[in-house]
């Protein structure tokens, strides 16, 4: 097989750049080494930014996304049995996120890409990136019980964080800075109507919880567990009765319960790998760069990196200037370090340490209430949390 540009990985980040390469008349093709099934049952992220929806726009893959996404226009903070309303449009000019499960963007990207094309091989395991350095880089691949070769011009990982992209740049001039949280996420789907019309985040002695859904009448809850939690020791009593203690306020305000239908724990890390670019192989997406999931970063910043290099890969097939390819893995690392920074600053403000440190509750309290006195502390935070420009 030959291309121009290869895409390993169909996920969010795979499937939209194969959308905008389309759209901009380049050849390109996508290997998954999943099944369709799989990857359009994945339950993940939720919460996308004004920056990700344009973006589906932009590849033409938002009609659904217009007619069911739910436009939010804030958050609420909850802790020390007070709740703090963050106003997303009154602190950032105007700016809102919008709530369309990940599950759903894959489902509505792959049914375009199986309509008008380019190929997209389900079952197709990438298994090495071979001479990314030469003007013809090769992926070898598996599919159908046999091994074969994608000849290309360009190579785009977008194989997420156990991905093999990664492998193929020299140990010499790649560098990953890491940190592992001391804690993980337990989250459900569960079939009842969300008991709020914005996400909550609640910080308390008992950990972290958050409130979010997935349409009016399924509803998305995530606690914050110890690492390493068996969800088979979380029936579902026991979730929701954490999850009552954990949202508790002063006021009046039930949680209300239903039918839990699908329980996953996830462990909360902080990855960077750089650069982005080795030759003609690149990153986007998880392929590159993991935050922990407060403050929902990790899927916007996936989207952020393709459509940079959807720009940069159409400028070069329009004009043969090589510009913006070059300048791809800086322009990218700059937002990845400050969304890294915002989650690990979410992360650290809302979650108990384990082991509680009394010292660090307060400063986490002390954060808190800063956000909620001061309209400058709370800007910063709406401006981090709505999405900050795709340019830095
Ligand atoms: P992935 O979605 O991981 O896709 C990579 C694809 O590559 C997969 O389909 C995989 O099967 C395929 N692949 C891997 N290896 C190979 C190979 N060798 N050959 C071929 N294919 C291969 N982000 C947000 O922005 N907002 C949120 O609200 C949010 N909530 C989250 C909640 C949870 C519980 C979790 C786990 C994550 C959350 N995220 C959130 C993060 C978000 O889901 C990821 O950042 C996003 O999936 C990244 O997309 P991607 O395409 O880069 O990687
Ligand atoms: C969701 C996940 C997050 O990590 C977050 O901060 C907000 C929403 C979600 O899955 O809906």
């Amino acid at each position: 097989m030959r291309t121009t540009v290869g895409i390993i990985g169909g996920g969010p980040a795979g499937l939209l750049l194969a959308r905008l390469l389309h759209r901009a008349g380049i050849d390109c093709a996508v290997l998954e080494s999943r099944t369709r099934e799989y990857v359009e049952q994945r339950q993940r992220a939720g919460m996308l930014e004004q920056g990700t929806v344009d973006a589906l726009r932009e590849a033409g893959a938002a009609g659904r996304l217009d007619t069911e996404g739910l436009v939010h226009h804030g958050i609420e903070l909850r802790f020390a049995g007070e709740r703090h309303r963050i106003d997303f449009p009154a602190l950032t000019g105007g700016r809102t996120v919008t709530i369309y499960a990940q599950t759903e963007i894959v489902k509505d990207l792959v049914a375009l890409q199986l309509a008008d094309g380019p190929p997209l091989l389900f079952e197709a395991e990438a298994l090495a990136v071979e001479k990314p350095e030469s003007e013809r880089p090769v992926v070898r691949f598996r599919h159908e019980g046999r091994e074969r070769t994608l000849a290309c011009d360009w190579v785009v990982g977008c194989d997420g964080s156990h991905g093999i992209a990664r492998e193929s740049f020299p140990t010499e001039t790649s560098r990953t800075y890491a940190h592992d949280y001391p804690y993980s996420w337990l989250g459900i789907l569960a079939d009842v109507p969300p008991s709020c019309d914005e996400l909550i985040y609640a910080r308390g002695e008992r950990g972290f919880a958050l409130h979010s859904m997935r349409s009016a009448s399924v509803s998305r809850l995530y606690l914050q567990v110890p690492n390493g939690t068996d969800p088979g020791d979380w029936p579902d009593e026991r979730i929701w009765d954490e999850l009552a203690a954990r949202f508790a306020i002063d006021a009046d305000w039930t949680l209300d319960r239903g039918p839990i239908t699908a329980k996953s724990v996830t462990p909360m890390r902080s990855h960077v790998h750089e650069p982005m670019r080795h030759g003609r192989l690149l990153l986007a997406g998880d392929a590159a760069h993991i935050v922990p999931p407060t403050g929902a970063k990790g899927l916007n910043l996936a989207v952020s990196d393709v459509r940079v290099l959807a720009r940069a890969l159409t400028e070069l097939h329009r004009t043969g200037s090589a510009r913006l390819l070059d300048s791809y893995s800086d322009s990218c690392l700059a937002r990845v370090w400050q969304a890294t920074r915002f989650s690990y600053d979410m992360t650290r403000m809302l979650h108990a340490q384990p082991n509680g440190d009394a010292f660090d509750h307060r400063m986490q309290l002390a954060r808190l209430r800063r956000i909620s006195a001061s309209r400058h502390a709370a800007a910063e935070l709406a401006a981090n949390y709505s999405g900050l420009p795709l340019a830095l």
